[in-house]
């Protein structure tokens, strides 16, 4: 049973979805998520964790992995969620905390992996899926795809695809059950 994370357009759950896996509980740290909108459309239950709502984001953190584990979540992903994990949240999920980036890690972490490659002027990049652990975009990989640079004005579009693509793919590995 998956959890799914997010904080705004929501594609790559929407790709989940698609793709018929088990997604049982969406959680966002902002309410005006788009993915929460697809999530409410496909009837997975979803909420937002405001951490303006809470004491500190470990709090926030503890409360969000205690209603995943209530909806049955054994698996989470991070789908573009743009907040950190701390400590409570990832002990309640050992090892079974996935994200996925839109560069070959470790080359491009954080929020701006795809401009930062075309700022570096690289001819490849691609898209990385991996394990989390406490670092930005750290954690041992899993799964990995390049994407030629050229032609710049298609690359962001062809990124999503393979994320798309290989995000699903890499669950449902994970997941033999649902194969
Ligand atoms: C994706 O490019 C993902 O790799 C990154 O954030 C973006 C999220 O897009 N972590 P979406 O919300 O799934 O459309």
């Amino acid at each position: 049973m998956l959890g799914v994370l997010v904080s705004g357009n929501g594609s790559n759950l929407q790709a989940l979805l698609d793709a018929g896996l088990p997604v049982r509980a969406v959680a966002s740290n902002r309410k005006d998520a788009y993915a929460l909108v697809r999530a409410r459309a496909a009837g997975v239950p979803a909420a937002t964790f405001d951490l303006a709502c809470h004491a500190d984001r470990e709090e926030r953190d503890l409360v969000m992995a205690t209603w995943l584990e209530e909806h049955g979540v054994e698996l989470v992903v991070l789908a573009g969620y743009m907040h950190l994990l701390t400590d409570p949240f990832l002990r309640r999920f050992p090892d079974r905390i996935l994200n996925v980036h839109p560069s070959l890690l470790p080359a491009f972490p954080g929020a701006h992996a795809i401009a930062d490659a075309l700022e570096a002027g690289v001819e490849t990049t691609g898209v990385t899926v991996h394990r989390i652990d406490s670092g930005l975009d750290t954690g041992p990989v899993i799964a990995q795809e390049a994407v030629p640079v050229e032609p710049r004005a298609t690359l962001e579009e062809r990124i999503h695809a393979v994320e798309h693509r290989l995000l699903p793919k890499v669950v449902r590995e994970l997941c033999p059950a649902v194969r």
